[in-house]
């Protein structure tokens, strides 16, 4: 059901390339669309594999001159974007190229905007702050996770007060993505396992957001379902490219729905823990997530029926509540499958902490189903310890 009386804004610039070797094609496309001089923005990982070799050579083969900006760091900080953006600023290019998981993506949507938009990147954490057009950001994502390649959020960390921001403006969507599933081949298994959970989250978090709409439940439906078919054939072998590809299209779908809905508490305490702790996005998400799941049935009983539908999970006989159970019930054996941490005990979190974060993911919990006060998150923290 949709609150028809507030209806609803849905932002998306599709410009999709989809195929196994689509990452070659980049320069003769950028030639055509009149670019002369790029900055690539990736992350040390992404050099050591040499997954960035397609995209050069195609830069080289048209004569597009390049640079490369490689030092992205996980949880990007704001001082490490507006490094790459004076470089970017200094050698005058007219496009910039992320490749990599979703800091990569995130850090070339700061040095898009930094290069037409003044002052510092925690000028424009917020909703709709950046003015001017940025440059075009092309978007080449090497995980099946962030879907930033097509989302209006830009997420870095402050890195004086370790918070994370958001950057949100329909302005900053990629004017290109490039999906490519042959990038996928080599993906270590934690860095799959987690960035894969995190895209199951969003389409979930996204199709139970408040901020849901008829746009964003079409999406977000074939992304559960994608995703839920083909996560475990794809973190067993990255390289099986009918699982990297549907797992592309299911967390690209989910950007398309997490950037116009929101997400819920999962990723409300998620991103506090990730500030607080430097923890990979997608773990951090994921280890809350079964109990946010939990925290949540009450509020939209039907949806979760639909979740399970769209994860392939029988449920004759059953009723709403025991289909809601079978959903957190699957998530849980999902982690166990993917060997994704399931306690934050684990993880060297100290229950000190609890509090502070609850205070930090508070700001975000807007878009969740059930209304969650501070005591709600600490507990969440503490069911997850
Ligand atoms: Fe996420």
């Amino acid at each position: 059901m949709f609150v028809f009386d507030k209806g609803f804004d849905f932002d998306a610039k599709l410009n999709i390339r989809f195929r196994p070797g689509a990452v070659k094609e980049i320069g003769k496309e950028l030639k055509k669309m009149g670019f002369k001089k790029a900055l690539v923005v990736t992350d040390p990982g992404v050099l050591k594999a040499g997954l960035h070799n397609g995209l050069i050579k195609s830069l080289v083969d048209e004569n597009i001159e390049y640079e490369t900006f490689s030092d992205v760091e996980p949880n990007p900080r704001d001082i490490s974007v507006e490094k790459a953006a004076k470089l970017a600023k200094e050698l005058q290019i007219d496009v910039v190229i992320g490749i990599g998981g979703g800091s990569s993506l995130d850090t070339a949507k700061g040095v898009g905007f930094l290069l037409t938009n003044p002052g510092r990147i925690k000028d424009y954490n917020g909703k709709d702050k950046v003015k001017n057009e940025p440059i075009p950001i092309i978007a080449i994502p090497t995980t099946a996770g962030t879907g930033s390649e097509v989302t209006a959020n830009a997420a870095i960390t402050d890195a004086e007060d370790h918070v994370k921001m958001s950057v949100r403006s329909p302005k900053i969507i990629p004017s290109l993505a490039v999906l490519d599933p042959e990038l996928l081949a080599t993906l270590p298994q934690k860095v799959a396992a987690y960035s894969s959970m995190d895209a199951l989250i969003h389409a979930i978090e996204s199709y139970l957001s408040r901020g849901a709409n008829a746009f964003s439940d079409f999406f977000n439906l074939k992304a559960i379902e994608l995703i839920s078919k083909y996560i475990r054939p794809f973190c067993a072998e990255p390289s099986n490219i009918e699982a990297a590809g549907n797992m592309l299209i299911g967390s690209m779908l989910a950007g398309l729905g997490i950037s116009n809905t929101g997400t819920g508490n999962a990723h409300a305490l998620g991103r506090a823990l990730g500030g607080e702790y430097d923890m990979a996005h997608g773990l951090a998400c994921s280890v809350v997530f079964p109990h946010v799941m939990k925290f949540n049935a009450v509020s939209q009983p039907d949806k979760y029926v639909d979740i399970a539908k769209a994860m392939g999970l029988i449920t004759d006989g059953l009723t709403k509540k025991q289909i809601a159970e079978k959903v957190v019930e699957e998530i849980f054996a999902l982690m166990d499958d993917l060997k994704i941490e399931k306690n934050l005990n684990t993880l060297n979190v100290k229950k000190e902490s609890f509090e502070r974060m609850a205070q930090v993911a508070i700001s975000n919990v807007k878009p969740n189903p059930r209304k969650t006060t501070l005591e709600d998150l600490v507990q969440l923290f503490n069911d997850a310890y």
